[in-house]
């Protein structure tokens, strides 16, 4: 018998199948702000989210929903140019299905990005920082409920969630692209709020170095179902208290287009580089 989610994911993986005309190798998530590299994808086709069965659909400006399909080099992508988050009131195992059709479509390896709060003091505006392990305590786990065993075990480990050969190749891309890429801990709140400077205290007490409304339950999901994942964190802005500005969303997208660029390039060079 299936769960309600589970046909909930099997019905939406059935309304877009035949639409994908060949498996993607990699798949990618595009963070706010991060989504025009989906340009880059050659011989592209769309799937707009809305058209997908039971899909659910981004409310947030600067996400515009949908999977782009294509080519980087001689590597197949699926990126999504958009998310939907806990905070615009989908249940956790909605927020992730999206991650759960893309494995169930083929790709194996996953690349989350987002754009983040920095908390390390060694970051500033603009930093960019791959992601090497997150800290979900302060969100409900998206594996709660029936475990779909068809897609991974109930008690799945996550002793290390980003792939340290992704790690690697994605370093030296990095180096070769003459980027100061940083790296750490990647912590997720609910949202939509953005936090208080005692909450950005207790998080760097607790070993967080970014703070963010996504990206580590996706990358709980993908790391249930055996997928090897990399993330990488654009901080658009000092989190809560570390400067004088008050936080707001135009300001984290206007960081995000301003450094666009250097993270295209950045992962443009390691979609190529990945084996
Ligand atoms: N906090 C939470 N999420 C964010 C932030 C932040 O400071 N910046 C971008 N996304």
């Amino acid at each position: 018998m299936k769960t309600a989610g589970e046909q909930a994911l099997f019905c939406a993986l059935n309304s877009i199948k035949d639409r994908i005309t060949d498996t993607p190798d990699i798949a990618l998530v595009l963070g706010s702000g991060l989504g025009a590299f989906a340009n880059q994808l050659e011989d592209a086709y769309e799937i707009p989210y809305s058209q997908i069965e039971g899909f659910p659909v981004s409310t947030v400006t600067g996400h515009a929903g949908k999977y782009v399909i294509g080519k980087i080099g001689s590597k197949r992508v699926i990126a999504m140019q958009g998310r939907v988050h806990y905070y615009e009131g989908y249940s956790m195992e909605q927020v992730v299905m999206p991650i759960r059709i893309i494995k169930l479509l083929g790709a194996d390896t996953l690349i989350l990005t987002n754009a983040a709060g920095g908390i390390s003091y060694e970051f500033k505006q603009g930093t960019l920082m791959m992601i090497t392990d997150h800290i979900t305590s302060f969100v409900p786990s998206p594996l709660i409920g029936a475990n779909m065993e068809s897609l991974g075990t109930r008690f799945p480990d996550m002793s290390q969630v980003y792939d340290l050969k992704l790690q690697q190749i994605l370093k030296d891309s990095a180096v070769r692209c003459g980027i100061d890429l940083k790296q750490g801990t990647y912590l997720q709140t609910t949202g939509p709020n953005y936090e208080t400077p005692a909450e950005i205290r207790m998080y760097r007490t607790l070993g967080a170095d970014a703070v963010g409304m996504s990206t580590a339950c996706e990358a709980m999901i993908a790391k249930h179902m055996g997928m090897r994942i990399a993330g990488v964190s654009c901080i658009t802005n000092l989190a809560s208290g570390m400067s004088e500005e008050p936080l707001n969303h135009e300001e984290v997208k206007a960081t995000a287009d301003r450094i666009a660029k250097e993270f295209e390039a950045l992962i443009r060079e390691f979609i190529l580089s990945i084996d």
